[in-house]
């Protein structure tokens, strides 16, 4: 039986990386999925890797940080498949590294803009649509950088402390609505963010952060979205305004 047979999955940043694997599972357990992102070179190619599994899917083009194409995004969600069941909020940057007295506003507006206000954006019209159908799952993209600093990202951890801050006070709210919201703190992952942030293209680096995981390994974007799949079923009908740990260790030492 597949698990998400006729469900609305909306995923931002679902055309690369850890959102692209989590719109890949979705779809191939029956979902309806609306990939939401900017378009870019790679845009054909990863709708097709996830049309193979269900050829409803729909890509829109969307900046999370613009609030009005936010809201038409969820719209054009809402009156293609009809209902919105579940939102995976996971579109976000790496931002460029400095110390806060080195950082420039603009640098600092940048990453907030897409990894906290982006969430806050989508959240706002995602709740309006599930608190009409009294049901719905919303999870998060955090990090690891959400429950601890690391230095020269203060904007993405701050960004990210922040996605849990909401997510746990939109949980408190919608808890007795039948609303569930939560988030994922994933370690470092190995997708195109790390080699962007000039980790994963760098062997001394990636030595040095792999070594940060008590497992000695990044982890895959299959390993998160395992967990998202947990989030966005009935598997975890208890569960909401949690933030779930899938690091390897990273915040166990
Ligand atoms: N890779 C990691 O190590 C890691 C660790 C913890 C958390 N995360 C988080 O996971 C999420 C996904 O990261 P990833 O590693 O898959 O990165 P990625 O770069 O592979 O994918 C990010 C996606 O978000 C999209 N995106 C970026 N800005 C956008 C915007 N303004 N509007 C719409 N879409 C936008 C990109 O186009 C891309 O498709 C991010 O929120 C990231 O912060 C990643």
């Amino acid at each position: 039986m597949k698990r998400l047979e006729n469900k609305t999955v909306f995923i931002t940043g679902g055309l690369s990386g850890i959102g692209k694997a989590c719109a890949i599972m979705a779809a191939m357990e029956g979902a309806n999925v609306a990939a939401v992102d900017l378009k870019s070179a790679d845009t054909d190619a990863a709708m097709a890797a996830i049309k193979k599994h269900n050829p409803k899917a729909i890509f829109i083009e969307c900046n999370v940080a613009d609030f009005g194409q936010v809201a038409a995004a969820v719209e054009k969600t809402v009156s293609t498949f009809g209902t919105l069941e579940v939102a995976l909020n996971n579109a976000g940057i790496g931002g460029k590294p400095n110390k806060v007295g080195d950082m420039a506003e603009q640098e600092w507006l940048t990453v907030i803009n897409v990894n906290l206000n982006g969430v806050f954006n989508c959240m706002k019209h995602q709740l309006v649509q599930m608190a009409k159908q009294k049901s719905g799952v919303i999870v998060n993209m955090s990090s690891i950088l959400g429950k601890v600093g690391f230095a020269t990202s203060s904007h993405y951890a701050a960004a990210k402390h922040g996605v849990i801050g909401l997510t746990q006070t939109a949980a408190l709210e919608y808890a007795a609505e039948g609303i569930r919201i939560n988030a994922i703190c994933p370690g470092f992952i190995d997708t195109p963010l790390l080699a962007k942030g000039g980790i994963t293209n760098h062997p001394e680096v990636a030595q040095h952060i792999v070594g940060l995981h008590p497992m000695k390994r990044l982890g895959s974007a299959d390993e998160i979205a395992n967990g998202f799949f947990f989030l966005a079923c009935d598997e975890s009908s208890f569960m909401t305004g949690s933030a779930l740990e899938i690091d390897g260790g990273y915040l166990a030492i």
